[in-house]
């Protein structure tokens, strides 16, 4: 008896840390897992996964000028859909079916930190 009792005690710790809150570390663990193969840590679009034979680079996310051009709604529309939806590359694919709406919010959040801007207002 008193084994199980401790073999519960680790599961509701073991839960525990499981089912936090989202907060700004997983969107961190997120952009990690997802976004920096290409976009790079940082965000300059270094990413170990970006070779010689890219067609386009991945958007350096640190230009505060290219980024103020995109609405929060433009990126969440390029992340879910991809990079045709806004006739942009297929190199940049859709997370639509990946990632849950707030992980999208809150890479948007991350990106916005990035580029320390606030993009085009509307
Ligand atoms: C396989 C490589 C790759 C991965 C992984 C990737 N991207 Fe991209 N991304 C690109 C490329 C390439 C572009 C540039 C497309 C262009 O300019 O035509 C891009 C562009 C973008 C843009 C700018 C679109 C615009 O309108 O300028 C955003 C925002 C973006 N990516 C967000 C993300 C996020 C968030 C993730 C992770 C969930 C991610 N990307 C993962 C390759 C990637």
């Amino acid at each position: 008896m008193k084994r199980l009792i401790q073999f519960a005690t680790v599961l509701a710790i073991l839960g525990m840390g499981v089912a936090g809150p989202a907060g700004a570390e997983d969107t961190e663990a997120v952009y990690k897992f997802y976004c920096a193969q290409c976009h790079g840590l940082t965000g300059k679009g270094d990413g170990p996964n970006v070779s010689k034979d890219f067609p386009v680079s991945p958007r350096n996310f640190t230009n505060a000028k290219e980024m103020d051009k995109l609405t929060d709604a433009d990126m969440k529309n390029v992340i879910l859909d991809g990079g045709p939806a806004a006739s942009k590359s297929p190199m940049m694919p859709p997370w639509s079916k990946t990632l849950s709406e707030a992980d999208v919010v809150g890479l948007i959040k991350h990106i916005r930190k990035l580029c320390a801007c606030k993009g085009k207002q509307g």
